[in-house]
């Protein structure tokens, strides 16, 4: 088979850790062999991130709207015991946020669902893609702990005119919080949720308390359903998909009732916890996938767990590992995918489709990590090491490829 050529380049970050270590063996394995890549590089490793200061996060993440697609390794977060064991120059911040906040978008949550790994909840069939909004409300907050005989009031100054709000008046001693969003990133959070609904073809269903809060919550809610009718009914009735609202007690209770299939968006707390359950319900963290996806049509694909570090050490111990590659190398197919679709280069598209089919396909002709074997519920299994896997994956991609190039 010829190689496949790739004109635009895609970004590729690379990271820290186990995951850098597999992020070569994929490379090796599943894509050089195939695809003449074209990337522009960036080490985001930790030491490097150190020499450059953190620049080359920037640079990474400008490249990403520069080019349109990036693929990125997980990294090190520093805390104060990486800074002493990288002899680090500071505390850098995390690169993911450094990212999110130079591309301004939302993250998008899948599983990757395999025949013989059910999840805990019974009528999940299809993956549940949670798309949360990280931007403001509790994670911005001001707290108070109040002192008894104290009155609570918001003070809002509007070019020079004060707007006083009485909230509370305490007795005893209590609590108080202020929390903020703007139009702005609610307006950019509903754009990126409906664009990803229409790009993976999936209904979208939202959920906020409006009931309850009145004007903050009700506020999301209008948001989206005006630029909902005002810019993409059209596309989704096109497409046969739904924009579905409801409180978000009510959804609770759907998702769970529900065969799985559509996204799910969520305010900043809610996504924070909803992914939590949808990801331990569907197994296993190693499997799953997360794309930041910009209001501008910028996309960055990475795998939602970290660097495996208790793996790494086995590894630089010479002991043998067995660390689930499979949503690093989800990352890697979602990017080519897209670099493909926004270069009407079908074989790019076609060789991600057999990537992802072939991982899948390892798994459920049971050949698997040991992370998943503890899960698998289908008969005969044959646990492989960390490259053992990557292998196998290789082996059914041959397979795949000859069928269809
Ligand atoms: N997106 C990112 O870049 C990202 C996300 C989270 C954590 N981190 C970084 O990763 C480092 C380690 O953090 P952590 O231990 O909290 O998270 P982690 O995701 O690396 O590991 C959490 C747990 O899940 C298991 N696990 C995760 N991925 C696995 C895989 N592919 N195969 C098998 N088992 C897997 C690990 O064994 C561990 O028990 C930290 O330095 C943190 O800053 C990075």
């Amino acid at each position: 088979m010829q190689k496949i050529k790739m004109p635009v380049p895609l970004v590729e970050m690379d990271g820290d850790e186990m995951t850098r270590i597999i992020w070569d063996m994929i490379k090796q394995d599943l894509i050089l062999p195939y695809i003449d890549l074209n990337t522009e590089y960036y080490d985001l490793g930790l030491k490097y991130r150190d020499e450059t200061n953190d620049q080359v996060t920037y640079d990474a993440a400008n490249a990403i709207k520069k080019y349109g697609v990036g693929v990125k390794c997980a990294t090190i977060t520093p805390n104060a015991q990486r800074v002493e064991e990288y002899g680090l120059k500071e505390m850098y911040k995390s690169p993911n946020g450094t990212i999110r906040a130079i591309l301004d978008g939302t993250v998008f949550r899948a599983p990757i669902v395999v025949d013989g790994i059910s999840p805990s909840v019974k009528t999940w069939k299809k993956p549940i893609t949670i798309a949360r909004h990280a931007y403001g409300d509790v994670y911005r907050n001001t707290e108070y702990r109040v002192p008894a005989n104290t009155k609570f009031e918001m003070i809002f100054t509007t070019d020079g005119k004060e707007t006083r709000l009485p909230v509370f008046e305490y007795e005893g001693g209590g609590v108080a919080q202020g929390m903020y969003n703007t139009d702005k990133s609610i307006s950019s959070f509903a754009r990126s949720c409906f664009n990803y609904a229409i790009d993976t073809r999936q209904d979208l269903w939202f959920a906020t308390k409006d009931t309850i809060s009145k004007i903050y919550d009700h506020t999301f809610k209008d948001i989206f359903q005006e630029i909902f009718d005002e810019e993409y009914k059209e596309k989704f009735d096109e497409l046969g998909i739904e924009y579905f609202y409801t409180l978000i007690d009510d959804a609770v209770a759907r998702v769970i009732r529900s065969e799985g299939g559509y996204i799910w968006a969520c305010k900043n707390y809610d996504g924070d916890v909803m992914s939590d359950m949808v990801a331990t319900a569907f197994g296993s963290l190693a499997m799953m996938t997360s794309v930041l996806v910009s209001p501008d049509g910028n996309y960055e694909y990475e795998a939602a767990h970290g660097t495996v570090t208790r793996h790494y050490y086995k590894h630089l111990d010479g002991e043998e590992t067995s660390t689930n590659s499979m949503a690093t190398i989800f990352a890697w197919s979602g990017a080519l995918r897209k670099r493909g679709e926004m270069d009407q280069n079908d074989a790019l598209v076609k060789f991600a489709d057999a990537l992802d089919k072939a991982s899948i396909r390892t798994i459920e002709e049971g050949v698997m990590t040991k992370d998943l074997a503890l899960l698998w519920e289908k008969g005969n299994k044959k646990v492989v090491n960390t490259h053992g896997f990557i292998k196998e994956v290789a082996t059914r991609l041959d397979q795949e490829l000859k069928e269809i190039m």
